[in-house]
């Protein structure tokens, strides 16, 4: 149950448009959330919705995904195998920064007289444009129009342009292009979902140099020893007379322009803005590398950079829009929601998702499970590869991974909970550490991977390896219990729900350890068998003794699961049920989520959940629970479920849908969807909740259309929509395009790319081919 007060959209802010975020006036009271809202980013790059001026402002952000200043975590008291490194996104050089005065009175959003204004992130063409008119105090009528896109084509790259027209006077305009790193605070607010700040400058300058309008500045952080550049160069289309100043110092930089504006006639500046970052190139290099991109981007211009984004987004969307026919909100918020998946992933090479993409520190741009298992669905079923970079991603950092669970005493391998770096940077164990679950997820999501795509080849080269460390980690992890009849209990654990942390046999963790050990063993022995040199590598470079498969079977056969005879349900772990219930009754709504108003100990011993956890397992092992157990899991745990996590409502709508508790599918599945929209939270602020975004996607297609996907059968089990007329989506499966239209009266399943692909309609067998390449079936009754 959410115990939330009603939830609204707020649609006089953002009036309905297919696929535009139009802000039709400027809202004081919403410049944080629209900061993160209009953000723009390309997966490696991201800046914040900030106004081109610069002010005002709730939080200037410039991120580049993986740059990041470590310092140590400092504990009041210590314990052995604590996390040792914190790591903090970096809050970078600030390039979008183009100030405006005319008659040398400052063009002040705030206080100007504003006589039209428009902001737009439009998602089709990949872009943010500000169209404003504003009356001086003097009476001219000044044009203001910016547009700024991170591009996707080019990863290092971002560009602005900003045209000012005085229309009904001759003016002296200044238009100063700044970049500026300004070291921000320590923040010491006590939510923990927040990022901490540095107390001191995270950025040390280096180099700075400028040349007639281009300007760079790199610097380097001083404890993770990264080096970045952030580099300017400026093309400008007018016929007014114009002059320009370039200054530069160690963190900051003007270039000038004083224009002697004619009534009518434009003044436009091209802003290319490049950044390269290293953990070992030399700033001099990453100077010169910025230099090329500049150099590459101006001989472009503006133009080709915004017909190569629009070229992008297009693929993007063919492959994986969701169509919502009938209701155009609707439309536009899952539009919203995917458009920011793609910008948080699209070129994340060689790096992860942060909690929050790029588009604020919330989470301190950390990568958490968040990734694996509500992100990568998306990614496996409409473009594989960077689903396939990102588990590359996960594989990089295995020998950190080795090293941790040396550091808490196991064999094998332990994923950190939360990273940057590939070390554990999580200061707070029982909900950080303790997710040991994190092993299972990332394994969980290569296995969806694999059998979406049929690429074993991955499997095989890189998957193998994990797989035999993971297992490794959870044989070693559990033991044979006696006073559970000898089966294989894992104890001293965090389940997906941080309401309940360091238990015993957290039937999540026990399910998908379990489905990991299976999994590590089946693959193993197929290479064993198939594979002799593959398999032969692999037991070079992992030590691998052929006993430890039989020993990661055995443990699975006997994997220990809760399980209450009286109730038929599965509880969250062995003493869940022992713990006192909460007094749902007497918490107002302001008093959540619960982990802000109370000691976690409190917390900790009643039986209240912050996100979806056996619910969690149901939906992602559904292949081992009944249909009756669901229906019980369901109806027990949902009263119970702050959804104090963004990442609860989404499953809970899933699962809802399969269990058939329809209202409830279709409530939760609008604060999945507004979730950052509505400020559900009331941390959009600090920047899009990317899972929950990835878990809307799966609300459609897991929860609508009941998708699932076990052991590499594709099969659906619908319900019709509510508010909509129809649903359509493309999925990728094994290389093949099918494109499904779920519509209230019936599915309709089209293979729109491919040489013939099986899929299940219920238990249904259906095979579509380019001959017979669609099928219709009608719902079942309810
Ligand atoms: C949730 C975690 C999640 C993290 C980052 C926390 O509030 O409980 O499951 O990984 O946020 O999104």
């Amino acid at each position: 149950m959410l115990h939330r007060e009603k939830l609204e959209r707020p649609d006089y802010v953002y009036p309905a448009d297919e696929w535009r975020m139009v802000e039709k006036r400027f809202y004081p009271r919403l410049l944080a959330q629209n900061e993160t809202f209009f953000s723009t980013a390309n997966g490696y790059l991201g800046m914040r919705g900030c106004f081109d001026e610069g002010t005002p402002c709730f939080s200037n952000g410039t991120f580049v995904n993986g740059f990041y200043e470590s310092w140590p975590i400092v504990y009041g008291e210590e314990a052995y195998g604590f996390a040792r490194t914190g790591q903090t996104i970096v809050n970078v050089t600030d390039a979008t920064i183009i100030k405006l005065y005319v008659d040398d009175e400052p063009f002040y959003l705030p206080t100007a007289n504003l006589v039209d204004f428009e902001r737009v992130l439009d998602m089709q063409h990949g872009t943010l444009h500000r169209d404003l008119l504003w009356e001086t105090p003097a009476g001219k009528v000044v044009s203001i129009k910016s547009r700024r896109l991170v591009s996707f084509e080019h990863r290092h790259l971002a560009a602005i342009t900003y045209e000012v027209t005085v229309l009904n006077a001759g003016a002296p305009l200044t238009i100063s292009s700044e970049m500026v790193y300004r070291h921000g605070a320590k923040n010491d607010d006590g939510d923990p979902r927040r990022h901490r700040g540095f107390a001191e400058r995270a950025l040390h300058p280096q180099q700075n140099y400028s040349k007639d309008r281009r300007v760079v500045l790199s610097h380097a952080t001083k404890r993770s020893q990264m080096t970045l550049a952030c580099g300017v160069e400026h093309s400008v289309a007018t016929e007014c007379s114009y002059s320009v100043e370039t200054r530069c110092s160690e963190d900051e930089a003007k270039v000038v322009f004083s224009v002697a504006a004619q009534p009518g006639e434009s003044f436009r500046i091209t802003k290319f803005i490049a950044y390269h970052t290293s953990r070992s190139a030399p700033v001099a290099e990453l100077c010169e590398r910025t230099e090329r991109t500049l150099d590459r981007a101006a001989r472009q211009g503006f133009e080709e950079l915004r017909q190569g984004q629009r070229r992008y987004v297009d693929a993007f969307w063919k492959r994986s829009d969701v169509e919502i026919r009938g209701d155009t909100s609707l439309q536009q918020a899952i539009r919203f929601n995917l458009f920011h998946i793609l910008q948080a992933t699209a070129r994340a090479e060689g790096v992860g998702v942060p909690a929050k993409g790029l588009t604020g520190e919330g989470y301190e741009g950390h990568y958490f499970w968040d990734t694996e298992i509500y992100v990568l669905p998306f990614l496996t079923y409409t473009e594989p590869r960077i689903a396939r970079n990102l588990l590359k991603f996960r594989h990089s950092m295995l020998d950190k991974a080795r090293q941790r669970a040396r550091e808490v005493n196991q064999k094998g391998a332990l994923f950190p909970w939360r990273t940057i770096n590939g070390e554990e940077a999580s200061a707070y164990y029982a909900a950080g550490t303790a997710q040991y679950h994190i092993n299972a997820d990332i394994v969980y999501a290569l296995r969806k991977y694999v059998n979406a795509t049929g690429d074993n080849e991955f499997l095989y080269e890189v998957g193998a390896d994990m797989l035999v460390e993971t297992a490794r980690l959870w044989r070693d992890l559990g033991f044979y219990s006696e006073r559970k009849n000898g089966q294989f209990c894992i104890a001293g654990v965090t389940g997906p729900d941080e309401y309940n942390t360091v238990v015993n046999n957290n039937t999540y963790t026990n399910l998908m350890a379990r489905e990991n050990l299976w999994y590590a063993a089946a693959t193993i022995e197929t290479l064993r068998d198939k594979r002799r040199v593959r398999y032969q590598a692999l037991v070079d470079r992992t030590g691998l003794e052929p006993h430890e498969v039989d020993e990661w079977k055995e443990a699975a056969a006997s994997m220990y699961l809760p399980y209450d005879e009286k109730r038929g349900i599965h509880p969250q772990d062995d003493d869940f049920l022992d713990r006192r219930p909460w007094d749902f009754e007497n918490t107002p709504p302001d008093k959540y989520p619960l982990l802000l108003h109370h000691h976690p100990l409190v917390i900790y011993r009643h039986q209240v959940i912050k996100q979806a956890d056996v619910v969690m397992a149901m939906f992602l092992l559904g292949d081992e629970f009944s249909m009756e157990e669901k229906q019980r899991n369901f109806d027990f745990y949902d009263p119970i479920t702050t959804g104090d996590s963004s990442l609860s409502a989404c499953i809970q709508s899933i699962e809802a849908c399969e269990v058939r508790r329809i209202e409830k599918a279709f409530e939760y599945s609008r604060y999945a969807l507004l979730m950052d929209l509505a400020d559900i939270g009331g941390n959009a602020a600090d920047g899009c909740h990317i899972a929950s975004m990835g878990g809307t996607w799966m609300v459609v297609v897991y929860g609508l259309a009941g998708f699932r996907d076990y052991g590499g059968r594709f099969r659906f089990g619908p319900i019709p929509p509510a508010r909509a007329e129809e649903i359509r989506f493309p999925l990728t499966l094994r290389g093949q395009i099918l494109d499904v239209a779920l519509g209230r009266e019936g599915i309709t399943y089209t293979l729109r790319e491919g040489d013939g692909l099986t899929i299940w309609h219920f238990d249904e067998e259906i095979r579509l081919s380019p001959e017979d390449p669609s099928c219709s079936r009608e719902h079942a009754e309810a």
